[in-house]
């Protein structure tokens, strides 16, 4: 997977799959299937550390986590989120935070929001050479701003900014551009009207591409579940049924049985 590649996905109109990865042996098994592209994102924050939100993600816990994904990933492209204000200072400090991901594996990098600072700071990548993937609607990284996870783009003049957004994004040099919890109507008309892959995640099925969070689809966490959550595997209930069967055979005298022991 190339970033060219992302565009003749949408030229030829062919889904982009997309899903979270954090570690080595999750990306060990994301490398057996077709999925197209791992991304490092900052839940990784809340996934995998436990803060209750993704500004607790910084470089240096990106950086560890691309570069384990990194070893064990198979054919994916692998995007890393910048972490929350990582491309705020200015842009040398943006450039350095970007080539530290790059150097631990990332092949792009992600960036949310489309104002005049950051829009600077995107492009000023690009023309680098770094491929950068955008990410507006919902941008968790302002949840303090937000006040809360809501949907965006319900009210007409929210719609057009963020279709002006993402036209913008493509005028500037982005790949492809992750819509986040936006109406699937509002969805649509911007994947129609851009060039680059949409990437959606709760915004509908008519974007280019989807993205889930790896804890989502497996239930591996459910403390959180908004709407546009498919479970595909209830993994987390699985596991703690193992541990707890392994803790009765311990707990009984069950294992090791005589097969787990050495002569
Ligand atoms: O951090 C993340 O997991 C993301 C996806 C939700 C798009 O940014």
């Amino acid at each position: 997977m190339t970033i060219q590649l992302f565009l003749n996905k949408k030229a030829h109109h062919q889904k982009i799959s997309v899903i979270t990865c954090y570690d080595y042996p999750s990306a060990k098994l994301v490398a057996n299937t077709d999925i197209d592209c791992v991304l490092i994102g900052d839940s990784v924050a809340m996934t995998v550390h436990g803060f209750e939100s993704t500004i607790h993600a910084h470089l240096d816990m990106m950086c560890l986590h691309t570069q384990a994904v990194a070893r064990g990933i198979g054919k994916q492209f692998i995007v890393t989120d910048m972490p929350f204000l990582s491309h705020r200072k200015d842009t040398q400090t943006t450039v350095e935070h970007a080539l530290k991901l790059l150097h631990s594996g990332a092949n792009a990098i992600k960036i949310e929001g489309a104002d005049e600072f950051t829009c600077g700071q995107i492009q000023h990548l690009v023309e680098s050479g770094v491929p950068v993937m955008g990410h507006i609607g919902l941008q968790p990284q302002s949840i303090l701003a937000y006040g809360g996870y809501k949907v965006q783009g319900r009210q007409p003049e929210q719609a057009k900014r963020l279709i002006n957004q993402a036209l913008r994004l493509q005028q500037i040099g982005c790949f492809a551009i992750v819509l986040e919890c936006i109406p699937a109507l509002l969805a649509g008309e911007i994947s129609k009207q851009l060039q680059i892959p949409t990437i959606g995640i709760g915004a509908g099925a008519a974007t280019d591409g989807q993205v889930l969070v790896w804890h989502d689809l497996l239930a591996l966490q459910k403390e959180m579940t908004p709407k546009f959550i498919k479970i595909y595997c209830e993994t987390g209930q699985q596991i703690t049924e193992a541990v707890q069967a392994y803790h009765q055979e311990v707990v009984s005298g069950v294992f090791p049985g005589q097969e787990h022991s050495f002569e």
